[in-house]
């Protein structure tokens, strides 16, 4: 089954502008697969992430998310429940500052039962390593914790589909770190996880890339097509990973290594391959 299907997805802000905040998408993401998107500030990766979470409704073009067609208005609140979105400010996410009683809002929101909204927070909170936080206060979290907190609270929806967007760029690194790993605990329980990213090293993680540019699709494939394709990164106004880049510049010296590696790890075991 595929967890999000879309075709010539486009959308302006200004109605009859020619202005297209993303212009003719049409890509398809199967259930369970992780996929980054990255581009420049202003490509349109947020406008993308919002058609996904039914936060705006397709002007052209076709869209259908777990299987629910997205311009029927009766699919709205199914594609918001089946759909969760976190975004990049830890702190304007939360309604309350205690931390279940911010979960438990949102759950009355997409009408869990009085009864069933303590054990869904629970199971939310452990997913993303914060068990036992139920009557903790936000303000004492940080960043990293305060993002996952962000995360329980759409988790406990039980959405089939995540997206998150930016949601490590303003974390430390320690921060990220722990968010990133928790994208990967949930991709390993079956989630289809869409991240949104403007650090190339993080879409490594990922099963498939897609490139966004001028709100155009420049490409997709998997890291290993597409991190490599410097010229394609350079299109997008995006510096390859420093592996990659070290590549290339050894390359250049003449000294060619058997494969393009794409982490530091993977660079390190190519240098010491060569003789
Ligand atoms: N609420 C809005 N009203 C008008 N224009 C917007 C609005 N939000 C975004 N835009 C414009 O749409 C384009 C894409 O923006 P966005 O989707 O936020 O890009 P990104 O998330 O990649 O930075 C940009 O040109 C931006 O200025
Ligand atoms: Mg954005």
């Amino acid at each position: 089954m595929q967890a999000v299907i879309a075709q010539h997805l486009t959308y302006s802000y200004l109605e009859k502008s020619k202005n297209r905040a993303i212009d003719n998408i049409s890509f398809q993401v199967r259930e369970g697969e992780f996929w980054a998107i990255l581009g420049h500030n202003g490509c349109g990766k947020t406008t993308l992430a919002r058609h996904l979470n039914a936060l705006i409704s397709p002007q052209k073009g076709e869209l259908v998310v777990a299987g629910l067609d997205a311009l029927a208005n009766a699919n709205i609140w199914k594609i918001r429940k089946a759909c969760g979105m976190v975004f990049q400010n830890p702190d304007n996410q939360f309604v309350s500052s205690v931390i279940d009683e911010d979960l438990s809002f949102g759950l009355r929101n997409f009408g869990v039962s009085e009864e069933e909204i303590p054990n869904r927070v629970k199971v939310a909170l452990e997913a993303v390593g914060m068990a036992g936080y139920e009557k903790r206060s936000t303000h004492f979290l940080s960043g990293g914790q305060k993002q996952r907190i962000a995360i329980a609270g759409v988790l406990a929806v039980e959405p089939d589909i995540l997206i998150f967007d930016e949601v490590t760029s303003m974390l430390d690194p320690e921060g990220r770190r722990d968010v990133l790993n928790t994208m990967q605990r949930l991709r390993e329980r079956g989630k289809t996880i869409i991240m949104i990213s403007h650090y190339i090293e993080e879409a490594i993680l990922a099963d498939r890339m897609m490139l966004l540019h001028d709100g155009k699709i420049l490409g997709i494939g998997t890291p290993g097509e597409i991190l490599p394709d410097i010229e394609l990164l350079n299109r997008t106004g995006l510096t390859p990973p420093m592996a990659v880049r070290a590549y290339y510049d050894l390359k250049a010296a003449g000294i060619t290594l058997k494969e393009c590696p794409l982490t530091n790890e993977e660079l390190v075991e190519g240098l010491c391959q060569l003789r």
